[in-house]
């Protein structure tokens, strides 16, 4: 079950960071979208990670031009399905929607090799649920990135009842050879991470609408009393509101437990666009990226 040509689903922040690191770890990708201008957006969001890359020195991850530009050549991005024919493992990265995701999984599934992996980067859809819209529920498996993809070291492999156990550790040798640290976990809403981290950032909603503290201070506090290099409601605008307030709800739904009930506020500021920094406002103002202002609600 050699891995040689990944097929990554979806071009946004996950996708194409995930294309990266496949690139960058010597893999041939070739990334699906349903727009060339998807492609573009996210191919100049890889330029520029890899520009960071390259002003490094090579202990602290660096590469060289020559390298910046083999890594490029090993991309390739494209509107067809049937350019993932080929591909060994396809990794799916497009909206957080089961049906959007189904439709997508049932296409693919009588184009990809039949012997290929299919993985999904879901962050709180059931995938088991996801791999019902395939013929190849055995080789079907959870790998989930974390944002940013190039520098985040995790990646949670999701087992399922269905998954057979050499797919599995095929996925797992897999994200090792990415450079990542594979942690081993089953299909229960949130895996691990999420379960953990949920309630902690709905907690840090909650403690600021009882008046615990302000946001800055909430924030600090996390960051420099706990050592997390972003305080909660920071990692919120960074994980997005939208995508946060989407997670609660699967999870609310999976455990009925308040801990991971959406907050008023987190619902009002979806409800009003305020999805952090990719909207330009969320907990924080982000009129001057560089210097966001906290709110006050
Ligand atoms: N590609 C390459 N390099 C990058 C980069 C990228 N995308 N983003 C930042 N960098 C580089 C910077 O240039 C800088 O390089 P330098 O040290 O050579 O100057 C270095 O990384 C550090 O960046 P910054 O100084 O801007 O900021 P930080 O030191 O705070 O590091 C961070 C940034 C790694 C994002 C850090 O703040 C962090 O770890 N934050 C927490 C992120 C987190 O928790 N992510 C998980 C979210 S949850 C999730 O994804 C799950 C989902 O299901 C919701």
């Amino acid at each position: 079950m050699e891995i040689k040509k990944v097929g990554v689903l979806g071009c946004g922040l996950m996708g194409s960071g995930i294309a990266q690191v496949c690139a960058t770890a010597g893999f041939d990708a070739t990334v699906l979208e349903v727009e060339q201008k998807y492609l573009d957006k996210g191919f100049a969001g890889i330029e520029k990670s890899l520009a960071k890359f390259a002003e490094r020195t090579p202990e602290k991850g660096g590469i060289t031009a020559a390298q910046k530009r083999e890594i490029l050549a090993r991309l390739k991005g494209t509107t067809n399905k049937a350019d993932l024919a080929d591909c060994d493992i396809v990794i799916e990265a497009i909206i957080e929607n089961v049906e959007e995701k189904k439709k997508m999984y049932a296409a693919l599934d009588g184009i990809v090799k039949k012997d290929a992996i299919f993985a999904s980067n879901t962050s709180s859809i059931s995938v088991t649920e996801l791999l019902t819209a395939t013929k190849r529920p055995e080789r079907f498996i959870g790998l989930h990135f974390f944002n940013p993809v190039p520098l985040m070291k995790l990646v949670e492999v999701v087992k399922t009842i269905a998954t057979a156990p050499a797919v599995y550790e095929a996925a797992y040798e897999f994200a090792k050879r990415l450079g990542k640290v594979p942690v081993r976990t089953s299909d229960k809403t949130g895996f691990i991470v999420n379960r953990l981290l949920v309630p902690y950032l709905l907690d840090a909603i909650r403690a600021y609408e009882e008046g615990v503290g302000s946001i800055e201070d909430i924030d600090n506090a996390m960051k420099l009393g706990c050592g997390y290099p972003m305080g909660p409601f920071t990692l919120l605008d960074f994980v997005g509101l939208d995508t946060a307030y989407y997670i609660t709800h699967v999870m609310y739904d999976e455990f009925k437990e308040r801990r991971f009930a959406s907050p008023p506020l987190l619902k009002r500021m979806v409800m009003a666009g305020w999805y952090g920094r990719k909207s330009g406002r969320g907990f924080y103002d982000y009129s001057d990226p560089e210097k966001p202002v906290a709110g006050m609600f």
